[in-house]
């Protein structure tokens, strides 16, 4: 045999026990040793080659008008300045809006939000750069900017037409209700602060070509972007991303922008450059989640049981439309969330302000729709005076039942996962013990709230199922593994190496994951729609497989045996014949292969099944499956100042079968943390003149370690996906954010409480202490007008 590394553990002792770190083990992240060393190199940590310069946008200082003048002169003339670029000096394609036009690299004479980039500079430095795109001279002719979303609304601002989506005939259906009940809910945007800010490094190579580092959710994009931009052929271009600090969809368009400005100074001045937004860069310049202003009207029962709902949604799109057709669509396709809410009319408007144009972020839209679900679900509630859970169970699905979209309701286990969590969590117990406890306190006050979760899983559009994987088996029986999944903290190369492993039954060691780049798996979707492991792994598995039918063959033909007698187990190739095993080392049958002249090397490729939408008749099956899930959250208010603490919350989870349980509950408890932050402290403003207020961490808190609930469970419920997933798992990455909804609900429990649960509290989000005193003063004075 040939040289096996001293790194690698002997074959031996590989025989003697399973193999480590297949799917479903609880294996530490990759890259978790790194993270806490400091070693994990971002882009900002890759060392800089000799010449490289800085680039940094000039931004507008108004939210809307026309550019009466821009003067360049002082930013040249600015020190280790080397070049300046205004849309005009861009070679190729100008525009590079991912779905629709309209998202232009610089402002064409005419800004349409604060802080839009209406040039860029590079210089020597980063801080010559900043100093620099300073110094321009604009004047602009103003005009009145539409900074709201009601103020869209009245002036038919809208970035595409509004979209409906119907089952039965909701109008009817109101009409005929015994009880009808009307409310409207705002639900604010939220910042992705990922830690590492928009990056991108162009490298300028031979003939034309340019090879970028981005730090991005969607290198295939950039690459096609950047491309376009320089005018060259995608093949001239190569993007590379071997993990982000955080994305949470902020990084899947736009961080196409700095690498094209980038790449262009690149191309023109023949030497490196790096574009990193600073963090206030990062917060004027990019997109956040989407504010909605959502209403509904309902027709119910006595009992409490929906019989039709008429929803409209509005979009908070900002400028242009980004991402925000297929947003809006997700908040309507999430707006019913576990309940039936029979003939239904959802209107979904996409309004264009003149703010930054926002984008995905984790839910991508869902967790918008589903508040409100759970909104509707309390005040119905509080209407027919019954216990939340209980109107809750009335309304769930079944079944075979439809959604307002067409797809019908199958592997509904979400019942049986409440009732469990229910159980554990001593639901009924301690609502007692509230209502006693709140009795008994006259300023502070306990809610409660068990909320679910159904998520849907694909992306809506669906030409993005699909994903690629690479493959490669060396002599040494070493495994290369190369897929089109970004790694942004989520722990997906760990996961799609797990599979690997699995799939010839080796050592997780012995296989090597290497960054994303666009030459090696051409052609990817964004990682985002927490479609990645789901994706990905089937990929690879397809590559594995591809590989182990020739080795089956190969070792039927080599030994004289039927394919049924060779089988990969505990790091070697087990022969079976005449009743006999011959263990081979997996290294020194791949050796002995390649010997052979057989082929260790495979593309994978897989792409959804069974999924299909019209969106003209909007009806379809977008999802391939649903993630389910439920979160118990108890909170204590203080009804003199509004503030407020998590006492405990408890969350139940469906991953299917989890692929790496450590991950999965990383991700569930990262994901409720994030979203309790969106519905409680985070809080986007604009100032009157459409200036982002909260621009810095000063201005914009985000959850703490302090903010953990004081008893906080996470756990699986564990159940194979009844859908052929990658070994039955489910996507974990955006469902479990909106378990901080069960937060928004116990406060807004406590809150109600007040005025002994008879009326529910208008309570906006995010429920800041200063909104929480709100709305307990609203019941304070209700109950002195009863009084
Ligand atoms: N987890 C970490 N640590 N960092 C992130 O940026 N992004 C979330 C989620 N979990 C994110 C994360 C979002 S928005 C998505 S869509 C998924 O991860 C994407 O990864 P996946 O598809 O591999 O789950
Ligand atoms: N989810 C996330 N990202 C997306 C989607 C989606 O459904 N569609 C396009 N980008
Ligand atoms: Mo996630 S919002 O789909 O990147």
């Amino acid at each position: 045999m040939t040289f096996t590394s001293s790194r690698v553990t002997p074959w031996a002792e590989r025989r003697a026990r399973p193999a480590k770190g297949k799917s479903g083990r609880e294996l530490a992240h990759e890259s978790a040793e790194k993270h806490v060393l400091g070693t994990a190199a971002y882009i900002d940590d890759l060392p800089e080659l000799a010449g490289t310069l800085h680039a940094v946008a000039g931004k507008s200082t108004i939210a809307c008008g026309k550019i009466r003048k821009l003067d360049l002169a002082p930013v040249w003339a600015s020190p280790g300045v080397v070049d300046v670029l205004t849309l005009a000096d861009i070679p190729g394609e100008k525009d590079i809006g991912p779905v629709y036009k309209g998202d232009l690299i610089f402002a064409d004479g005419r800004v349409d939000f604060h802080g839009q980039a209406l040039f860029a500079v590079v210089a020597e430095s980063f801080e010559q750069a900043k100093r620099a795109a300073l110094a321009a001279v604009v004047e602009y002719d103003e005009e009145d900017a539409i900074l709201s979303v009601e103020h869209a609304l009245q002036q038919n601002s809208f970035v595409n037409p509004a979209h409906t989506m119907q089952k039965g005939d909701a109008a009817a259906a109101l009409a005929k209700a015994p009880v009808r009940l009307s409310g409207s809910l705002y639900v604010r945007g939220q910042e992705q602060f990922y830690l590492e800010g928009q990056i991108s490094y162009a490298i300028p190579g031979e003939d034309g070509s340019m090879k970028v580092h981005c730090s991005t959710q969607h290198p295939s994009e950039v690459q096609k972007l950047v491309a376009e931009v320089l005018d060259v052929p995608i093949n001239h271009i190569n993007v590379e991303v071997r993990r982000m600090g955080g994305g949470f969809g902020g990084k899947e368009t736009q961080a196409a922008q700095w690498a094209c400005i980038a790449s262009v100074f690149a191309t023109r001045l023949n030497r490196p450059v790096k574009m990193r937004l600073d963090r206030q860069d990062d917060m004027v310049l990019t997109g956040k989640r989407h504010d909605f202003l959502n209403r509904y009207e309902l027709g119910i029962t006595e009992e409490g049981k929906i019989l039709g709902a008429d929803i409209e949604l509005a979009g908070f799109c900002g400028y242009t439309a980004d991402l925000s057709d297929a947003i809006v669509d997700r908040a309507m396709f999430h707006v019913d969330n576990a309940y039936n809410l029979h003939d239904t009319r959802v209107i979904g408007h996409r309004c264009r302000t003149n703010t930054v144009s926002n984008t995905a972020f984790r839910g991508f839209g869902g967790p918008q729709g589903m508040i409100f679900a759970e909104c509707m679900l309390d005040d119905i509630a509080r209407k027919v005076g019954k216990d939340p859970l209980d109107v809750r169970k009335l309304n769930y699905y079944q079944d075979g039942e439809c959604t307002h979209y067409g797809q019908p309701i199958e592997h509904f286990i979400l019942p049986e996962l409440i009732e469990t969590l229910e159980k554990d969590c001593d639901y009924r117990v301690r609502r007692e013990a509230i209502k006693t406890f709140n009795a008994q306190n006259p300023f502070k006050k306990r809610g409660l709230a068990l909320t679910p979760i159904r998520f849907g899983i694909s992306f809506t559009l669906q030409f993005l199922n699909q994903a690629g994987a690479l493959v490669h088996v060396y002599t040494d029986g070493s495994v290369h593994l190369n897929h089109g999944g970004t790694e942004m903290g989520q722990g997906l190369y760990t996961k799609v190496a797990q599979v690997v492993a699995n799939e010839f039954d080796i050592d997780i060691d012995m296989v090597m994951v290497s960054a994303t780049t666009t030459d090696k798996v051409p052609n990817t979707s964004a990682t985002a729609a927490s479609s990645g492991s789901d994706l990905n792994g089937k990929a690879a598995q397809n590559a594995c497989q591809m590989i182990k039918t020739r080795l089956v063959d190969f070792a039927a033909k080599h030994f004289s045996v039927t394919t049924g007698d060779v089988r990969f187990e505990n790091n070697h190739v087990v022969i079976s014949k005449d009743g006999k095993e011959e263990w081979i080392a997996f290294g020194e049958f791949t050796d002995l292969a390649y010997r052979n002249r057989i082929s260790l090397s495979a593309a994978g490729f897989y792409s959804t099944p069974k999924i299909h939408y019209d969106r003209k008749t909007a009806t379809g099956r977008p999802f391939f499956y649903y993630a389910f899930g439920a979160a118990c959250s108890e909170v204590e208010i203080d009804t003199l100042t509004g503030e407020y603490k998590v006492l405990r919350a408890d969350v139940l989870h469906d991953v299917g079968t989890s692929l790496n349980p450590a991950i999965d509950i990383g991700q569930i408890e990262g994901g409720f943390i994030q979203g309790m932050g969106w519905l409680t402290t985070e809080e986007l403003l604009w100032d009157a003149k459409g200036r982002l207020a909260s621009a810095s961490a000063a201005t914009y808190k985000i959850p703490t370690s302090v903010d953990i609930p004081v008893h906080f469970s996470v756990r699986l419920f564990d159940r194979p996906n009844s859908e052929d997933t990658i070994y039955n798992s489910k996507a974990v990455g955006e469902p479990p954010l909106m378990h901080g909804i069960s937060v928004w609900c116990a406060l807004r429990d406590a809150v109600a409480s007040v005025a002994d649960y008879k009326v529910s509290p208008q309570l906006d989000t995010p429920a800041t202490p200063e909104r929480v005193l709100n709305a307990v003063m609203a019941m304070q004075a209700l109950n002195s007008a009863e009084a």
